[in-house]
């Protein structure tokens, strides 16, 4: 097969051809799920931006349609920037996004609506002269770093807010911004929130989640059985991260919980490639939805061969962990759909060294569930408290550097003799009053191509294993992906990678376990997973 062919995605969502950033504006209207997407309509590098449209019934299987907004006023003669859609009770969808007004980048907000509301496809967008552009930095703010308005939420007082991403000096920030009629916005005289040092907040987004159970909520929700969720996109580090804490409508004021650092060095969403996100909630099912995209780490020059570049991860819900420090994320129910041939493994003992093929599947396009337990932590590595960078310690003690309890996981995209594997593993040390789990998906091991980004993407797990000593791990395999999820989605990592070896029929699927604790394989199901409808 050819370059273009190889490493193309099975089921995680890429268009036809091209080049595709950020998910913008997702929603659920009239039975249909839309998502668009920063797209190139000429080639495989970013560029000429517009906002690619794809519908489906269930996120999975999609139906590619003609941009859906595209250059062609003057407040947006540059670029159709990032944004979202917020449905207006009674009305029908409105998308907020960002245009490019000129050559320095001077961005500005506008409105689109569509042609006709009652068509569930939503193909034809309108952009109003007369209402366009409904919001335009003023001389205190930098307006080429002013971008990706977020969905609306409706207060208490009836007036609309959204937020604006932006950065003075070099604090991040999220402007506020109110509006009576959805048409004439006015600032808050304070950012919702912002951030010393962090350098611009890229798509921030803003909502709130139940403070009890896993079920969604409407943007607009507020009360005593809410937290919010505020995230952005750091643009320095090409990370993303959270924070969970208190909106105070009435003050329209953020405060982070203090169980996580704000900023940089907070929680994450995703510890390896996945950026620009954006939720959105699904009344069909009471849940919300994360979008996320992960870039290539290939060579521009691959991509231009391959002509295209970009996927988005597998929609994920989101939801507050019963301890109200993190959330969870975990691969929509509607995956489960393209599972085809199982295979599984039960009650398997890992000695140090083992390695244990799963076989009988499709190993480069897979979904693995996999339990690992032990019964004792006595043999932990002692944590050296100057380890507080996960991707440096996954670099410093890979998955064949031996260990006390781990490295134990799966090997993906493996070739038969080992030359070429992506691990993802945990490894468990013993620090002073607790144990440290790191999980690591180290790309090093992944290519023989030389000319590929290969990071050891890793985060740590808060996993309290005193009563439960196991933890467990999802990889949704997809030739050229692997995003797992650690602890049932507490930690998550996307991981992009290129094999020469172990491609197509020629990827191999391993269990093991490095360590000298012995490691008991409690359950291992593995399903070939069918290819999604993407045309
Ligand atoms: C994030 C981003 C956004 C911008 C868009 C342009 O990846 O830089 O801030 O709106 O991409 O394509």
């Amino acid at each position: 097969p050819s370059v273009s062919k190889l490493h193309r995605t099975g089921y995680h969502f890429q268009p036809i051809r091209n080049w595709i950033n950020d998910p913008n504006g997702p929603m659920y209207y009239k039975g249909v799920y839309h998502l668009f997407y920063q797209y190139n309509p000429k080639g495989a590098v970013w560029g000429n931006i517009v906002w690619g449209h794809s519908v489906s019934k269930d996120l999975i299987n999609w139906k590619q349609l003609q941009p859906a907004l595209y250059p062609s006023k003057p407040f947006d003669k540059y670029g159709c920037w990032s944004g979202s859609a917020t449905i207006l009770p009674g009305q029908g969808p409105v998308i907020l996004y960002t245009g490019v007004v000129d050559k320095r980048s001077n961005e500005v907000q506008c409105l689109a609506i569509p042609a006709n509301a009652s068509d569930p496809f939503l193909t034809k967008w309108v952009k109003p002269d007369r209402l366009n552009p409904i919001v335009i930095a003023d001389h205190s703010m930098n307006g080429s770093v002013f971008r990706d308005p977020t969905t609306a939420w409706l207060g208490k007082d009836g007036h609309w807010r959204m937020l604006i991403g932006g950065k003075k000096k070099d604090s991040g920030l999220a402007y506020l911004y109110r509006s009576k009629d959805f048409v004439k916005w006015i600032r808050a005289k304070h950012p919702i929130h912002s951030a010393k040092t962090t350098g611009m907040w890229e798509c921030p987004d803003f909502y709130p989640v139940s403070l009890n159970g896993k079920n969604g909520l409407d943007a607009s929700m507020t009360g005593n059985s809410v937290k919010h969720v505020l995230k952005n996109s750091l643009d320095m580090t090409r990370y993303e991260y959270y924070t969970i804490g208190t909106y105070l409508q009435n003050k329209d004021k953020y405060i982070p919980d203090n169980t996580s650092e704000d900023g940089w060095g907070g929680l994450r969403y995703d510890y390896g490639n996945f950026y620009a996100s954006k939720s959105f909630f699904d009344p069909s099912k009471n849940r919300r939805i994360i979008w996320g995209w992960a870039n290539e780490s290939d060579s521009k020059e691959d991509d231009v061969k391959k002509g295209w570049a970009g996927i988005q991860a597998i929609p994920r819900t989101v939801w507050l962990d019963s301890g109200g420090r993190q959330l969870r994320q975990w691969p929509v129910e509607e995956l489960n759909t393209l599972r085809g041939k199982k295979v599984e493994i039960g009650n398997q003992k890992l000695k140090k060294g083992d390695y244990v093929e799963v076989k009988g599947i499709t190993a480069a396009q897979a979904d693995v569930e996999v339990t690992l337990s032990f019964s004792s932590l006595d043999k932990a590595e002692e944590f050296d408290p100057r380890w507080v960078n996960a991707e440096d310690l996954c670099a410093l003690k890979g998955s064949n550097v031996q260990g006390g309890v781990g490295p134990f996981g799966l090997l993906t995209l493996a070739s038969q003799k080992l030359e070429e594997y992506t691990p993802v593993f945990f490894r468990i040390f013993k620090a002073s009053n607790k144990h440290v789990i790191l999980m690591c998906s180290d790309a090093r091991s992944s290519s023989s191509n030389i000319e590929l980004y290969k990071p050891s993407f890793a985060g740590f797990v808060d996993v309290d294993l005193a009563n439960n000593m196991k933890l467990s791990l999802r990889s949704l395999i997809d030739h050229s992906v692997v995003e797992s999820f650690g602890a049932g989605g507490k930690t998550n990592i996307l991981s992009r990678v290129y094999p020469k070896l172990a491609v197509k029929e020629k990827a191999h699927l391993f269990v093991f376990n490095n360590g000298n604790e012995q490691i008991t394989v409690e359950n291992l199901k593995a399903w070939s997973m069918k290819s999604a409808r993407r045309n």
